[in-house]
């Protein structure tokens, strides 16, 4: 008796969630389709890592100029200062500037602190922050694969140790880290920042998991991933792209407002431009001769630094 309960009981549990499954995908679909409403930021306290240059910076513009608090850190204090600047000549939004290495974990704490006290605690964080030197994997240096895991993956951590038990206790929060194209395809010439890229992918789903678990789905702070193609920041010296013109350099410009978009549309996870993440999850399923033919067609990456 007991026996034939238990399995009736598992059968349901499999049709209810073979029902939600095909929910899910129906949802899905409709969203391909009907892209989610952008959520206001206006009045969020926003902290952008490396808005001196680059995609920080252009991230840094725009969220100030929809009405957000921007926090900008930087370890060149004089070109923060600039982007800052540059916020407060249009009298949008409220911007400070502090000079961060993000690398330093006590500096992270206590640059942190005086943030919390001068300007309150923030709501939307963006680990932008990174560097990429590129080199053949035994040419780098013991100091620069370091500093590119202390830089592109510590960091993050020192700065979510800071600021997310604030965002827990208020349970109101997004996280947005930028990962890499490179973070999901290795490339050569790359072999220390795709792990540190890799590393950033694995670090977001696995704590946007856990605090789904821990909160019994309650938690409703939210994780926004992004992989970015090659972006025009000087970032990346010397790329080499076999079709420029199908496949051109991503704008800072462009890159963050994908950014953003992605972030008040709660995504989990964006490249930039979109198309890639379908290529991607095509090309997954493709035996791996295939794909290595069409990598060899495409014939696109970057070559070492001189
Ligand atoms: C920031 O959050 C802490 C709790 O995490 C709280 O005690 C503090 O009052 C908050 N500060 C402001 C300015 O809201």
């Amino acid at each position: 008796m007991v026996k034939a309960y238990n399995g009736a009981l598992i059968l349901a549990d499999i049709l209810l969630l073979i029902l939600k499954i095909l929910y899910y995908i129906c949802e899905s679909v409709y969203k391909f389709f009907v892209p989610a409403e952008e959520k206001s930021v206006a009045g969020e306290i926003v902290l952008i890592t490396g808005t001196g240059h680059g995609i920080g910076k252009e991230l840094a513009l725009r969220y100030a100029s929809l009405g957000a608090t921007v926090v900008c850190w930087d370890v060149n204090q004089e070109s923060n200062e600039e982007t800052v600047n540059e916020i407060k000549k249009t009298g949008t939004a409220a911007a400070y500037a502090y000079q961060c290495d993000v690398s330093n974990r006590e500096e992270v704490f206590s640059v942190a602190e005086r943030v919390k006290q001068e300007v309150g605690n923030v709501t939307i964080l963006v680990n932008n922050a990174g560097i990429m030197p590129c080199h053949t994997f035994l040419d780098y240096t013991i100091d620069e694969i370091k500093r590119i895991f202390d830089i592109n993956v510590l960091a993050h951590f020192w700065i979510l140790q800071a600021f997310l038990p604030s965002m827990i206790e208020k349970n109101h929060g997004h996280v947005v880290a930028l990962s890499s194209l490179a973070g999901i395809n290795g490339f050569p010439n790359l072999v220390p920042y795709c792990a540190s890229k890799f590393a950033v992918r694995g670090l977001m789903e696995a704590i946007s998991e856990e605090l789904r678990t821990s909160s019994k789905g309650k938690s409703l702070i939210k994780f926004t991933t992004i992989y970015p193609y090659m972006v025009d920041t000087g970032l990346c010296k010397k790329p080499k792209i076999k079709f420029p013109s199908a496949m051109p350099l991503v704008s800072p410009g462009q890159a963050a407002s994908r950014i953003i978009q992605a972030q008040r549309c709660n995504y989990r996870e964006k490249t930039v431009p979109p198309f890639w993440l379908l290529c991607n999850l095509i090309s997954r399923f493709l035996p791996d001769d295939a794909l290595r033919c069409i990598i060899d067609f495409c014939d696109s990456g970057v070559e070492a630094d001189s």
